[in-house]
Parts: structure tokens; sequence; C-alpha cells
């Protein structure tokens, strides 16, 4: 007669195995603290002790039925602990009688089989395995658990947020400390095509506001190129229809920065869109500017 598994390590196991299923679905421990898992713990717990009771009264029906010596066998084995009986059971190797029942009558050239049977942990893994891929499976295609869109979406939203932080930390950007950077120059571009193509047309070759491409500037009060678009777009120029892009609180200092290197490459790193290529006319003086 086999020796039953205690109860308390049926709970135990049934504790771990619903902490596994639990963490799939909610996907945060959060549900410790939940009166439906605890609910389902004490659950599974009266049943696993009504199944405990139900082995008792089994195993005492049969007890009974053994022979004198079996129920001295029997008795003994019980005394052994529960973890010492599994580790031995694992490792134990079969004697020579034992070996006699589990022999398969088939062999060959003297080589015969036995029919062992799987070792316990190999056939709890297994199961383990199966129901956890079950679980894991429909976790995964009905909840959000694992979806890497999700996971990427919240990793999006958390490096976003950092890098609003960082910037919102750093000094605004003041016509002292702007510089000219090549890598702002797309950024700038976009502040472009939003506010400025309207009146500075396509590439800044100039409509109802001059051409921006052209060596000829009206307003001069700065003396490097990218300092003077800076100062022109944070101040405007008063009695035009050029606003005061910074003063007024459209454009920050970064964004002023931003656009004031997409002009002064389109101005300084590329040729000049002239009257022939449909450019506007030059308008105020001829202007050499200080080196950055
Ligand atoms: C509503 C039309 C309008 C918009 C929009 C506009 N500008 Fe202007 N801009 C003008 C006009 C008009 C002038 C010429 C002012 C003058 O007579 O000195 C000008 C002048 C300038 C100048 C100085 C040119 C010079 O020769 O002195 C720069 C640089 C400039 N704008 C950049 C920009 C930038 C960058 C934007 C977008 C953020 C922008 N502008 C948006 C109309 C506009």
């Amino acid at each position: 007669m086999k020796q039953r598994t205690p109860v308390f390590v049926n709970i135990l196991i049934i504790v771990g195995l619903l902490t596994v299923f639990y963490y799939l679905f909610v996907q945060s421990y959060s549900f410790f603290a939940s009166p439906y898992f605890w609910g389902t713990v004490a659950i599974a717990a009266i049943l696993a002790f009504i199944h405990n009771a139900l082995g008792d009264i089994i195993e005492n029906n049969k007890f009974k039925k053994l022979s004198e010596e079996e129920k001295a066998v029997y008795l003994q084995e019980k005394k052994i602990p529960f973890l010492k009986r599994t580790y031995d059971s694992a490792f134990k190797k079969q004697t020579a009688t034992e070996e006699k029942d589990i022999l398969i009558d088939h062999g060959f050239d003297g080589i015969m089989e036995l029919d062992n049977q799987l070792p316990k942990w190999w056939v709890g893994l297994f199961y383990f395995g199966t129901v956890f891929c079950i679980v894991y499976v429909s976790a995964y295609v009905f909840t959000d658990f694992a979806s890497p869109i999700k996971e990427y979406e919240a990793e999006y939203r958390e490096q976003s947020a950092a890098v609003e932080k960082y910037l919102a930390e750093q000094p605004p950007v003041t016509i002292e400390s702007a510089a000219f950077s090549e890598d702002n120059i797309a950024a700038g571009k976009e502040v472009f095509q939003t506010n400025c193509v309207s009146c500075h047309s396509e590439g800044g070759r100039g409509g109802i506001g001059p051409n921006l491409t052209d060596g000829f500037w009206h307003n001069q009060p700065e003396k490097t190129l990218f300092k003077n678009v800076f100062h022109v777009v944070e101040n405007g120029v008063t009695g035009t229809a050029m606003q005061a892009w910074g003063k007024n609180g459209v454009l920050s200092g970064t964004e002023i920065q931003n656009v004031a290197a997409y002009v002064y490459s389109i101005n300084q790193l590329q040729k000049p869109i002239t009257v022939a290529e449909g450019g506007a006319p030059p308008y105020g003086k001829a202007v050499t500017w200080e080196k950055q």
C-alpha cells in the first residue's frame, strides 16, 4: 500500500500554483491584498482537507485488509518523515525482487527490459509544465500579459515622461546660451513648416516675409547670423507682420534655437534661392556675418 502525501504539502503546492496563476493574470503582486485571492486559497484548502479526510477513510479500509506482516511494514514506513521518504523514493534503486515484478516479458541476447516508473520529480515537472503552458498561453491571448506592444507602449510612456522631466528641469534657452548645432536642423525645419512657411514660403525662399536664403538682411541687431535670427524671431519686427514669437509666448527658447539652426542652414549650408528660381528679391543690405 502506498504512502499518501500529507495535506499541508498539497496546500503548499496549491498556494504556489494559485500565486503563479494570479500573477500571470494580474501582472503584479497586488492580489496578495485581495480578498478574492485569499478566498480562493481558503476554498482550495477546504477541498484539500476534504480530499484528505476521504483518503483517511479509504486508507483505513485498505489497511484492515492487509496481512499482519504488511501492516507492520506499512506502519514502519509511515514513521519516516515525508521529505525523507520522497527523497529516498526519488533516488531509490529497485531490489532484485522488485525488478522481477517489473520485468517485461521480452528480451534479446540476454538484454531484458524493465517497466520502470517515471521518476516522480519528472512527472511533477511535466504536469506543472503542461498546466503552466495552458495558463500562460490563455493569459497571453486574453489579457495584456507579456504583450510586446503593451510593454513597448508602457516603456515609451515612461521614457517620454523622463525626457520631458529632464527638459523641464533644464534652464530655458536664451539668446546668450543659444548655440547653433546641426543636430537641431531637422527639429527646426518642423517648427518652420508649422509657423513660418505661410509667409517665408517653402525652404525660406520668401513671400510676404523676406527671402531667408540670401545675403541681404533688413534687420541686423546681432553680429552673427545665428544669434541675429534668434533675436528677430524672439522679438519680432515691430510694425510688420513678423511677430515676436518668443516674447509672445508662441515658441519656447528651445524651439527658437531649433528654427534659428534651420534658417542658418538654408542660408549658409546651401546656395541662395535666386529670383530666377522663384525666390523673393533682396530686401535690406548685403551683410557679412561674423563667424559663430
Ligand atoms: C505673418 C507672416 C510671417 C510669419 C508667419 C513669419 N514671418 Fe518672419 N518676417 C515676416 C516679415 C513681413 C518680415 C520682414 C520684417 C521687416 O520688414 O523687417 C519677416 C522677417 C523675418 C526675419 C528677418 C529677415 C530680415 O531680412 O531681416 C527672419 C529671420 C524671419 N522673419 C524668420 C521667421 C521665422 C523663423 C518664422 C517662423 C517662426 C517667421 N519668420 C514667421 C513675416 C512673417
